[in-house]
C-alpha cells in the first residue's frame, strides 16, 4: 500500500508550507498531496482553506487578496514558533521542490466552494511547462473541474474525491470521467468499493493517521493512504511487511 504525505508532512510541520514539503521530499514514500486555490490576481497558491485565518496570522479569503498581500502573512507560527517565517507557497514553488524526486504529485483543485474561473487551465499550463504530466494526479470534490481536466488534457490522471458512502461508484466515475477514487477512509471499507478494487482502479484514502486503520485498509486491498505522518506510517508498514 502506497503512502502520500497529506498537505506535506503536516503532522510534524505546518501544513501546505515549503518546510512541510521539503520534509516530505526527503522521504522514500510514493507521493505527496496538496491543495490549490486562486488569488485575486490569478496566481495559484497552495493552501487548504478558502480563508487564511486558521493557518496564518492574517484574516480573509484567498480570492480577495493578491499574491503580494498573501505573502506578507506568517503561515508557520500558528503551528509552532519554530516555524515562524513560513509564507504561503505558490503552486510553482511547491512543484519545483519535486522536479528532481520520484514522488507522485496529487494536486487537489479546491474549486468546490468558489468555482475559480480559469484555475484548471492555469494548473494544466504549469504542470505541462514543468514537464510533470506523467507524475501528477488532479483530484477534486468539484467533479465539474475533473471533467474539464479530462476535456482539456485527456492524458492526465484524474481522481474524484468523495466523503459519502457510494453506490455503483464505477458507473459514476465513468460518467465524470475519473481514473481514480479518493475516498474518506471509512467508506473504502464498504462492499461497493470491492468492485472498484477488483477492476484495478486506484483507490486512495484520506486521512489515515492511525496504524490500525492503515492495517484495515491494507487488508481490503486499498491502493494508498494520505497521512499527516508519512514517516511514522512508512516505518509501521515496513515493519509489518
Ligand atoms: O485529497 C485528500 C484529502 O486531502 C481531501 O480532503 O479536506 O484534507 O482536502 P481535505
Ligand atoms: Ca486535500
Amino acid at each position: 500500500m502506497e503512502i502520500y504525505a497529506h498537505r506535506g508532512s503536516s503532522g510534524t510541520h505546518p501544513e501546505n508550507t515549503i518546510t512541510a514539503f521539503t520534509e516530505a521530499a526527503h522521504l522514500a514514500i510514493h507521493g505527496v498531496e496538496f491543495d490549490v486555490h486562486l488569488t485575486k490576481d490569478g496566481e495559484l497558491v497552495v493552501i487548504h482553506d478558502e480563508r487564511i485565518d486558521r493557518t496564518s496570522n492574517g484574516t480573509g479569503y484567498v480570492k480577495d487578496m493578491t499574491l503580494a498581500k498573501l505573502k506578507t502573512f506568517d503561515f508557520g507560527s500558528w503551528f509552532s514558533p519554530d516555524f515562524t517565517g513560513q509564507t504561503i507557497p505558490t503552486l510553482h514553488e511547491v512543484l519545483q521542490l519535486f522536479t528532481e524526486t520520484h514522488h507522485h504529485l496529487n494536486i487537489e483543485l479546491k474549486s468546490d466552494i468558489f468555482p475559480y474561473e480559469g484555475m484548471v487551465e492555469k494548473v494544466l499550463a504549469i504542470v505541462s511547462e514543468m514537464g510533470l504530466d506523467s507524475r501528477v494526479v488532479l483530484s477534486s470534490f468539484d467533479h465539474e473541474a475533473i471533467r474539464t481536466v479530462k476535456q482539456l488534457a485527456p492524458h492526465l490522471e484524474t481522481a474524484a474525491l468523495f466523503m459519502e458512502v457510494l453506490v455503483e461508484p464505477l458507473d459514476y466515475m465513468r460518467a465524470i470521467p475519473a481514473d481514480a477514487l479518493h475516498l474518506f477512509f471509512p467508506t473504502a471499507l464498504r462492499p461497493s468499493i470491492q468492485q472498484v478494487l477488483e477492476s484495478g482502479t486506484p483507490v486512495r484514502t484520506f486521512t489515515v493517521n492511525e496504524a490500525q486503520y492503515a492495517q484495515a485498509l491494507q487488508d481490503v486491498g486499498v491502493s494508498a493512504i494520505f497521512t499527516d505522518f508519512p514517516e511514522k506510517m512508512m516505518i509501521y508498514l515496513n515493519e509489518k511487511s
